[in-house]
């Protein structure tokens, strides 16, 4: 097994989304069907551990966000695709770099720094008040998962450059103390694919509640489609297709030709009503097969497990051997 040319993890703490799809599942379903690359795509399930204190919250996840993947056309006899904890290599890992991680480097990471700006806001004043150490630990794990597999690229959203940059920074340390073993992985941070907005106009998150799930019903897609906010100018009105989250949406759906002649149609004058009707129509029809697709997997759940199974026996192939020359190099290893 070779190491990987595009690694990238998905914590399974909720539903999949249409953002979801058109910002990691789309361009990450279009690398994994690349002959020419060896892409490892992972259920970041020990990382959803940090947020989610909820044991079938996390299994159901899992199960949902799998099955999302195969329905949509993830070729996962051409790639790597398994689950975090079926590689018990990381957690393994993940403790060798966290005895040459700077404390200070983790002091620095993002998400911890906005918890510990959150306590400071409250009254009792403690810095360190609900984080745990998975929280602040949580770059090392993510280092564990990309330097595992010597990930030449990681293809993540903005939030996520900084941890890449941590990741170099342990692997040069690791490289530098004790042997070079470390492909230093670049950042993949891909500007042409879209951030769709939510129902109320802000980004589609989880965390905002506002996004429309990818295999809800049919009935309730249209019913969410004619949920999402719009303005109140009038049916024959002009209006502006760069301020419409309807618009947005279409966009990261459709060719640029439709999308520049739906721009005219705004310009024109399109009532509300008519543009939510033909997005639901538009939208409905790209997810109708998967959608089957996904209530079969969903129903079969020992049929994911085998596929996921399979890919971490891939996976384990470099890992497994990766990490016994990891181990010699630390002086871990048989004393013969
Ligand atoms: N932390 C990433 C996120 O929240 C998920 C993730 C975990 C990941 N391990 C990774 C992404 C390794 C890329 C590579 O989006």
């Amino acid at each position: 097994m070779k190491n990987a040319d595009f690694l990238t993890g998905i914590t399974t703490s909720g539903t999949p989304h249409l953002g979801n799809y058109v910002g990691a599942i789309r361009p990450a379903v279009e690398t994994s069907r690349d002959k020419q690359l060896n892409s490892y795509y992972f259920l970041a399930d020990y990382h959803s551990l940090i947020k989610n204190h909820d044991p079938k919250l996390r299994q159901q996840s899992a199960l949902e966000i799998a099955a999302a993947w195969i329905a949509l056309g993830l070729d996962y006899e051409n790639c790597v695709f398994y689950r975090q904890s079926d590689i018990p290599e990381i957690p393994e890992l993940t403790w060798i770099l966290t005895c040459l991680t700077a404390k200070g480097l983790m002091n620095r990471a993002h998400a911890y720094k906005a918890a510990v700006a959150d306590n400071e806001q409250e009254q009792d004043n403690d810095p360190d008040k609900g984080i745990t150490m998975g929280l602040f630990s949580y770059p090392i794990l993510m280092a564990a998962d990309i330097l595992m597999f010597n990930a030449k690229k990681v293809p993540v959203g903005k939030d996520q450059v900084q941890h890449l940059e941590m990741t170099r920074d342990i692997a040069a340390r690791f490289n530098h103390m004790y042997q070079n073993l470390f492909v230093l992985p670049e950042v993949v941070v891909d500007e042409t694919s879209a951030v769709l907005s939510g129902l109320d106009g802000r980004k589609m998150s989880k965390s905002y509640h506002n996004y429309i799930p990818l295999f809800d019903t049919e009935k309730n897609l249209r019913k969410l489609i004619m949920k999402i906010q719009t303005n109140s100018l009038g049916p024959e009105e002009p209006k502006d297709p760069d301020t419409c989250t309807l618009f947005s949406i279409y966009q990261a759906f459709a060719t640029p030709k439709q999308t520049k002649e739906m721009a005219a149609r705004y310009r024109q004058g399109i009532s509300w009503g008519t543009m939510k009707n033909e997005l639901f129509e538009y939208i409905n029809e790209i997810l109708k097969e998967p959608r089957k697709r996904y209530d079969e997997l969903i129903k079969a759940p020992s049929d994911i497990d085998a596929i996921l199974k399979k890919g971490a026996a891939k996976a384990r192939e470099f890992s497994v051997p990766f990490l016994e020359q990891i181990r010699k190099a630390i002086g871990i290893s048989s004393l013969g």
